[in-house]
């Protein structure tokens, strides 16, 4: 029997000439009900080419907000608008300025997990699915910066090779993903693969056969001959892996694996968004128009 809650949502959808994005950690049923799916990467690449007139973003602030200045002109929705991402909360505008000051003729990496005001003041932005291709890219004889993620940072730094100037940020949730977990759990599953994500502590990633953003998992989760995964992220990709490969077993290291801002969007909120065309993202025109030089010059270059 068909969910009456999803039922309105589709009816809705299309009377609104709307889409539904949602990013891999959403709760299941708010994945199931999406009509594109991603990483950030695919997320901001659907919303370049997206046909309709409304974008209802399940996801955190940041991910909406990008999708509003890749499409200055649509109406992007968030259901719910308090849904934020600690990790770009750690580095503002004045913090970068200040980086920029101390390190003239710098260039400035800005991992998309960041607010418009800094993503304006950047050169370039870069996901966890392609920090590396962007650095790479980058002249040698400038300093880089990269923010706000030093985790993220220092994975690019190592596979690099190059030098870079790093802030202070860290996403909350990878931070609290332990190597006693993983390693406990790979004692009773010595056949399992780890895969993790780059937000992941240098502890974390050395012990890791994969490291990778949320889609590239299921890309490497696909392509590995391992029957069982550890999967060190946020524990809505294993909604994403089990119904992708249902022959294959997946785990996250510790209860700990949550993000309590992806986890605010809910099927109830969706309904809510389409019925009352609420909470729209606004992106202030001047600093959108700057922070989109940023996001194409990523996309450009992958
Ligand atoms: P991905 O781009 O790999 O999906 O990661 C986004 C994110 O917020 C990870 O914490
Ligand atoms: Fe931000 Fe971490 Fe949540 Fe990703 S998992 S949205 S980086 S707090």
């Amino acid at each position: 029997m068909k969910d009456p809650l999803v039922e309105k949502i589709n009816k809705l959808k299309v009377e609104r000439r709307a889409i539904i994005m949602a990013h891999n950690y959403q709760l299941p049923d708010v994945q199931d009900i999406a009509d594109y799916q991603g990483d950030s990467l695919e997320l901001a690449r659907i919303a370049t080419k997206a046909d309709c007139e409304v974008i209802v973003f399940c996801g955190v602030q940041f991910m909406a907000e990008t999708a509003k200045i890749l499409n200055p002109e649509r109406t992007v929705l968030m259901p719910d608008a308090k849904a934020g991402c600690p990790m770009a909360d750690m580095v503002d505008v004045e913090e970068l300025r200040r980086m920029k000051a101390e390190n003239p003729g710098s260039k400035v990496v800005c991992y998309v997990n960041s607010h418009v005001e800094v993503k304006a003041e950047s050169d370039v932005c870069c996901t966890s699915a392609n920090s590396i291709k962007i650095v790479k890219n980058l002249d040698t004889d400038k300093p880089i910066i990269f923010v706000p993620d030093r985790h993220l940072g220092e994975y690019t730094q190592r596979v690099t090779g190059r030098e870079l100037i790093l802030a202070a940020g860290y996403c909350p949730t990878h931070r609290h993903i332990m190597l006693e977990d993983i390693e406990k759990m790979k004692s009773k599953m010595p056949d399992a693969e780890v895969i993790v994500h780059p937000e992941c502590t240098t502890e974390i990633l050395d012990i890791a056969d994969h490291i990778c953003s949320t889609s590239q998992m299921i890309t490497a989760a696909g392509a590995s001959g391992a029957k069982r995964f550890i999967i060190g992220t946020e524990v809505g990709m294993l909604h994403v892996l089990r119904k992708r490969y249902p022959d294959k077993e997946f785990f996250v290291p510790s209860s700990r694996c949550v993000c309590p801002n992806m986890k605010k969007t809910t099927l109830e909120k969706v309904l809510w968004s389409l019925e009352e065309m609420k909470t729209e993202v606004e992106v202030d025109p001047e600093t959108g128009s700057k922070a989109i030089k940023s996001l194409e010059r990523m996309l450009e270059y992958v």
